[in-house]
């Protein structure tokens, strides 16, 4: 049976992680998969998180099944961080195996719901993305989005591509952090999409997976909300990965909007049922127990903070390195989040890699998060000498 099967395709990001854990070089540089690293290069178990994972071990009394929609409480918790609201009418929270497990349970509900719908996806998006989406059956489509030669939003081409959107399709949005470019929407675009929104009937998807990494927890959520304002129907992704540093407890929820919300969660619930079940439950009451503690959730926003304002900081110190090299960085300075990418070609890219032990995600996406500031002149030569 196993002979017939095609040759799986390489996934562009867990291969670089896979390629760099090889390579032998002692002075190698780890720019690939979006994990934030302190000065020391860890990514650590954050004190927060400890904290309540030690709480967590005194109390809990039972592992029994908890039941389809996950961790109730994280759910609330959740949907608090992203709404404003614990539990908004209209909304519906059910809790995933990270956000990769939300995206395809999504996927399987427009499935589900509207078979020939096409979701569209920026150029470039996640590359994860398209596959899932492709996954659950749908058509995908791309919208304009990077002006790569120079780091910013291609916005005319992005509206006009909006503006050819009805009922039937679903533009799939960055909430803050774009991966992999950092380029993110302004408010006066967020509120343009939200006139569109209403006046076109097409459902907004916002994949939310770097929440607080862009300019702070409520600012990142702005743009969102307000087209949750002007959605009939909407979707949301969220990931716990990055922002409580639970990458592999796979913490993750898919928020829906609807006007059929009874219709709606038992199809959520049967599409679980048909894949994984349940989500797992440690980091989804680990995130519920900080939530809860006036105390943990003001170190973990502290913590939170710590973290973004360090990617900033390298950011800048990146684009000052770059710049003294004669490099055009002033976008670069404007990005958000953990990712942007370098105008470099694949050679450039194979180069970095061959020459310097530096690995990027092809495309040119490098995880600022990654960078040792102490490593950031040698980047900078590498990067002009490749380009
Ligand atoms: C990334 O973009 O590097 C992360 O979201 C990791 C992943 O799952 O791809």
């Amino acid at each position: 049976m196993f002979q017939n099967l095609v040759p799986a395709a390489i996934d562009p990001i867990l291969s670089v992680a896979e390629a760099f854990r090889e390579d032998p070089r002692p002075h190698k540089l780890d720019l690939g998969v979006g994990v934030y690293r302190d000065v020391s290069g860890n990514t650590p178990v954050m004190a927060a998180v400890r904290q309540a994972e030690r709480w967590l071990v005194q109390v809990q009394t039972s592992k029994s099944y908890i039941g389809l929609a996950g961790n109730l409480r994280f759910n609330q918790a959740v949907t608090q961080l992203v709404l404003g609201h614990a539990e908004p009418a209209g909304w519906f929270t059910l809790q995933t195996p990270g956000a990769s497990g939300g995206l395809r349970l999504l996927a399987d509900l427009i499935a589900a719901s509207r078979p020939t719908a096409t979701v569209w996806i920026s150029d470039p998006s996640y590359v994860n993305h398209a596959p899932i989406m492709r996954a659950a059956g749908l058509q995908v489509g791309q919208y304009p989005y990077l002006d790569a030669t120079d780091g910013s939003l291609r916005r005319e081409a992005f509206f006009s591509a909006v503006a050819g959107m009805g009922k039937g399709d679903v533009l799939l949005l960055h909430g803050c952090c774009h991966n992999p470019s950092g380029v993110d929407l302004e408010m006066a675009d967020w509120q343009r999409l939200a006139g569109m929104v209403t006046r076109q009937g097409f459902v907004p998807f916002v994949d939310l997976a770097y929440h607080g990494f862009g300019a702070g927890l409520e600012q990142d959520t702005a743009g969102l909300r307000l087209l949750a304002d002007a959605s009939e129907e909407m979707l949301v992704v969220y990931s716990c990965s990055k922002h409580f540093g639970l990458y592999r407890e796979r913490t993750g929820a898919a928020l829906v909007k609807s006007a059929e919300p009874a219709r709606l969660k038992a199809k959520l619930f049967e599409l679980a049922r048909h894949s994984y079940t349940m989500p797992p439950d440690h980091g989804a009451e680990v995130v519920a127990i900080i939530m809860e503690s006036s105390e943990l959730a003001a170190l973990w926003r502290n913590e939170l903070d710590t973290m973004r304002e360090r990617i900033q900081s390298t950011r800048d110190q990146l684009a000052n390195a770059l710049a003294k090299r004669g490099m055009a960085v002033d976008n670069l300075r404007r990005h958000k989040g953990m990712f942007s990418m370098l105008p470099l070609g694949e050679g450039g890219i194979a180069q970095l890699r061959n020459d310097a032990a530096i690995y990027i995600v092809a495309g040119g996406r490098i995880n600022l998060a990654g960078l040792d500031p102490d490593k950031i002149d040698m980047l900078a030569d590498a990067v002009v000498k490749v380009s």
